[in-house]
This record gives structure tokens, C-alpha cells and sequence, in this order.
């Protein structure tokens, strides 16, 4: 057993408690590798930004949990190299969907966990989720839960339509589970394909797609039942058009992506929202700068000379979403 805070992170309650008052939300990023492990920590320490390192299924499937926990331990002492002294790193299981794999990341250093159990029944759902909190809590690691399903895939777990919040269920769900933030479903999806075409309006100024609204009668009504309590979105890439183009004129062959607008997550973070997931906006920055690489110097075969692009292109991106979408900047400092 190891506590996050040998490691030198921090969990979530504070951070939360501060992002609320003053109005901003703290970037929830998901790595898989050391690249992006680094643009994360390089925009943060820049801007000294607040920041929760997600670690989902894929990733842990894909890099190995123990060696991601290594990695995180060593990004806060990367942080510091960079010069910034107090780091505020959360290290987060991203959709956790047992009991036992939540201790498992407890016992291992994790210093907040989410326990996914949107997809079970009401009572299963809390049942589950104030297990996970009934543990977590003695070592002092805080718990995000569940409530609402996200249309597309989620833990693995397909829903053709999103099933919004039920605002009559927040106060129930957070006193009976003890839970410290909850996840909500608003209209927001996992993946680059948020929405079809035909579900959105062109924007007749700017000539771009804009999706049906969010819920945001559901986020009030849900804020109104649990005033100061911290709420999450996942599913929150923007999907930028630009890195979108930059796939597909250099080869790629990405279909219609449309992602949420940036000025409505903006209004969210305003909110109780202090949560922002953040994670396909990430790997389109880092396929673009590859794809292009690969494209305008063929004869380049060092991985460092297209993954080093591509670290840079994801260091800007987290750099914009921090100063210009949650306002996180300056708030760690
Ligand atoms: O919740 C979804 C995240 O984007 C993680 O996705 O399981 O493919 O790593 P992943
Ligand atoms: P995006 O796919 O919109 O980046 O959402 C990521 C997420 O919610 C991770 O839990
Ligand atoms: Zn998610």
C-alpha cells in the first residue's frame, strides 16, 4: 500500500471546492504515453494550472497501470524541474467499473478514482459506488461517481441515445454514496463523432456546424438540488477543425467530426462544472502534427523527429483549453 501523498499528489476535494467559488473548471486530461504525459505537465507548470491525470481502461490495457502510476509519480517531480513549486497532480482512474480495480488504484497511489456504474441499475449504481467510497475515504482518496448514460461508447458499453440526469436523483445519489463529484449527462458523447451532420445548424457568420444544445436546464435543475457540489462532464473535446483538416489533407480519412463547442464548455465551467474530461481532442493534435511529419519529410524514421512535433502540438493544445476554455490558469500557483 502506497499513499498518494508520499508521491506528492493531491486529491481532488480542495481543487474542487476552490474551481467552484471562483468560477472556473479544472482540466481532466487522459495519457496513454509519455509524450503526452509531458505536454500535460509542460502546459500546467507554464500556466500553472490545477490538473487530473486520467488513466482510463484503454490505457491501462495499453501502457500497463503500474508503469502509468511510475509515470505520474514522475511527472510531479518533472513539475517541479520545470519551476513549479507547489504542483497540484491528480493521478485518476477514469471509468473504473469494478470494486476491485478502484483498490487496486487506492493501494497503489492513486489519488482519485471514478466508479462507473451509470449503466447499472439505480440501486446497484449506489450500492457500488458508496462501497468504492467507503474505502477510498479511509485513505483520504476522493471518489467521483455516476448518474445518467452518455450516448455513444462508454466503459466499453454502447447506448444509441444519451439518458439525461435525472435531477430528481443527485441528492439521493450523493447522501446515500458519500460520493465527493458526480458525472452528469447533458448531451455530451465520448469520440471525434459527437454528432452527424444533420444534426447540426451552420453557423451562417463563420460557416461552421453547430450541434443541438446542451441540457443546460438539467445542469441548473441539478446545481439547484445540490447547490456547491462538484459536477463533471465527460465526453468534452471540441473536436478542432483545423487538426481535423490537417489529418485529412496529409492522408487521414476522418469523416464529419463535430465536437462541443468551446463557448459552451466555457459557460459550463462557470458553473458547479469543475470537472472537464479532455481526451480525443488530444490524440487529433497529436495524428495531425504525425501525419504531417510523415507527409512533408518521408525520409525521417527517428521516432523523435515526428513524436517530438506531435508533443508540441499537444502542449499548445492543453495550453488553449487551460487559459482560454476552463480558465484554470494561475490558480496553482
Ligand atoms: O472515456 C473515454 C476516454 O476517452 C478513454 O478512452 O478507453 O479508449 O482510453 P480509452
Ligand atoms: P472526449 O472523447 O470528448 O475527449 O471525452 C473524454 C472523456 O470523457 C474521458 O473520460
Ligand atoms: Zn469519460
Amino acid at each position: 500500500m502506497v499513499s498518494y501523498k508520499e508521491l506528492g499528489l493531491v486529491n481532488t476535494r480542495d481543487m474542487f471546492a476552490k474551481a467552484i467559488k471562483g468560477g472556473y473548471a479544472i482540466p481532466a486530461f487522459n495519457f496513454n504515453n509519455m509524450e503526452q504525459l509531458q505536454a500535460i505537465i509542460k502546459a500546467s507548470a507554464e500556466t500553472k494550472s490545477p490538473v487530473i491525470l486520467q488513466v482510463s481502461k484503454g490505457a491501462r490495457n495499453y501502457a500497463n497501470q503500474t508503469l502509468l502510476r511510475y509515470m505520474a509519480e514522475g511527472a510531479v517531480e518533472y513539475a517541479k524541474e520545470l519551476g513549479w513549486e507547489k504542483p497540484q497532480i491528480v493521478l485518476h482512474l477514469d471509468h473504473g467499473d469494478s470494486f476491485e480495480l478502484c483498490k487496486s488504484c487506492v493501494d497503489m497511489g492513486f489519488s482519485s478514482v471514478m466508479i462507473d456504474g451509470s449503466h447499472l441499475p439505480y440501486e446497484e449504481n449506489v450500492a457500488l459506488t458508496k462501497k468504492v467510497v467507503e474505502y477510498a475515504h479511509q485513505f483520504d482518496v476522493t471518489v467521483e461517481g455516476e448518474l445518467g448514460v452518455l450516448a455513444g461508447v462508454e466503459d466499453e458499453v454502447s447506448a444509441e441515445h444519451h439518458t439525461y440526469t435525472d435531477p430528481e436523483e443527485v441528492v439521493d445519489f450523493a447522501t446515500r454514496t458519500g460520493c465527493d463529484s458526480l458525472a452528469i449527462s447533458i448531451g455530451t458523447s465520448h469520440g471525434a463523432y459527437k454528432f452527424t451532420p444533420e444534426q447540426c445548424t451552420i453557423d451562417s457568420k463563420t460557416g461552421r456546424m453547430v450541434p443541438p444544445p446542451l441540457a443546460f436546464d438539467v445542469l441548473k435543475a441539478v446545481e439547484a438540488k445540490l447547490p456547491g457540489f462538484p459536477i463533471v462532464l465527460h465526453g468534452s473535446s471540441s473536436v478542432p477543425q483545423d487538426e481535423v483538416e490537417t489529418i485529412n489533407k496529409f492522408g487521414g480519412a476522418l469523416k464529419a467530426a463535430i465536437g462541443i463547442p468551446e463557448e459552451w464548455l466555457r459557460e459550463a465551467a462557470k458553473s458547479a462544472v469543475c470537472k472537464i474530461n479532455i481526451d480525443s481532442d488530444s490524440r487529433l493534435a497529436m495524428t495531425a502534427a504525425i501525419r504531417q511529419t510523415f507527409a512533408e519529410k518521408p525520409a525521417e524514421f527517428d521516432p523523435r523527429k515526428y513524436l517530438g512535433p506531435a508533443r508540441d502540438n499537444m502542449e499548445k493544445l492543453y495550453k488553449h483549453k487551460i487559459i482560454n476554455v476552463l480558465g484554470s490558469d494561475g490558480k496553482a500557483l
